[in-house]
């Protein structure tokens, strides 16, 4: 059987950055190195601690767990509470989080990891905005050469932006690191708001979560029916789009996806479209393509994946 895919998660739970933890937690296929905080939808102090929670519910304690940067590259830090609630993880009430916090800099993990382990053998996963990957490049740029793959949720085209016309929130906050890590030559796989958009919470696919019958699953349909109002009034559908467990369903089954190996660059100065990825889908410029740009999803596969993990985790709370 092939050896597990050795993975750094880089995140800022919310809401469906837990569900991705747990999609990985949950599956054998993968080796979660460990897990970095980013400063994204609350301060890093709560994502940081969110992790810890989402671990402890899938009963895992043994992953290491790192605390980020405190905020973007350049600017100051945006969060959305709007969206996720006051903790980041509004809608299941977890216990104060019982496991330790790894006393090294999730930068520094990230770069220690990569720089120890045989080049083109980690994939960094990151959920949120790419502050930690960004200053780790900035800072160490021999790690380049060394990812195997960066897959990332983060950016829109033809679905625009969800926090301005132009910008997804992840690129919007740190758009500095997002140039940086989309400049710097390992292969990248992006799902954009264009693919998160076609995985909705409906309110059938819900449900088959609810069936499991497990603390853990009344947690997640907890969160999910937390999360899901603000795109629901949004957009005047039936469920929201469940961003980040894409990122690792593709790691799990790329089949279910479908995209462009295209050109996309970060806009980084403009006031109106600043955090903006303008991805060359139509190949109308002569620049160097630099990432696959997913496009399509099969939404079904997708939650029959989720599904079925889920229900692979412990039942205890
Ligand atoms: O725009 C959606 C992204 O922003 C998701 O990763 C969500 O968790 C928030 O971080
Ligand atoms: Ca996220």
């Amino acid at each position: 059987t092939k050896m597990p895919q050795k993975i750094i998660i880089d995140t800022d739970p919310g809401q469906d950055d837990a569900l991705a933890i747990l999609l990985a937690l949950a599956s054998p296929e993968i080796e979660v190195l460990g897990i970095t905080a980013a400063a994204g939808n609350v301060p890093v102090a709560l994502t940081s601690k969110n992790i810890r929670k989402v671990c402890e519910l899938a009963g895992r304690t043994d992953v290491k767990v790192f605390a980020g940067c405190e905020g973007p590259m350049e600017g100051s830090l945006f969060t959305a509470e709007y969206v996720h609630g006051a903790t980041g993880m509004d809608g299941a009430d977890l216990p104060e989080p019982g496991m330790p916090l790894q006393p090294q800099h999730g930068v520094d993990f990230i770069i220690e990891t990569l720089m120890t382990h045989e080049p083109g053998t980690v994939t960094i996963c990151t959920l949120g905005p790419m502050t930690n990957l960004g200053t780790a490049l900035a800072r160490e740029p021999a790690i380049a050469a060394r990812i195997q793959q960066i897959v990332l949720m983060g950016g829109g085209l033809f679905e625009g932006g969800n926090v301005t016309p132009a910008a997804e929130f992840n690129i919007f906050v740190d758009p500095k690191a997002a140039k940086i890590c989309f400049g710097c030559g390992a292969p990248i796989v992006m799902m954009p708001l264009d693919v998160t958009h076609q995985t909705l919470t409906t309110a059938k696919r819900v449900a088959a979560i609810k069936a499991l019958g497990t603390p853990l699953a009344d947690a997640v349909v907890g969160w999910l029916e937390f999360f899901e109002r603000f795109d629901e009034q949004k957009y005047g559908t039936d469920g929201g789009p469940l961003h980040d467990p894409n990122v690792i369903a593709y790691l799990l089954k790329p089949e279910l996806y479908e995209g462009r190996f295209c050109n996309v660059e970060i806009e980084t100065d403009s006031a109106l479209t600043k955090g903006m990825t303008v991805a060359d889908w139509w190949g109308v410029t002569t620049r160097p393509k630099n990432a696959t740009f997913m496009r399509h999803v099969d939404a079904d596969g997708f939650y029959a994946l989720l599904t079925e993990r889920l229900a692979r985790l412990p039942a205890k709370g």
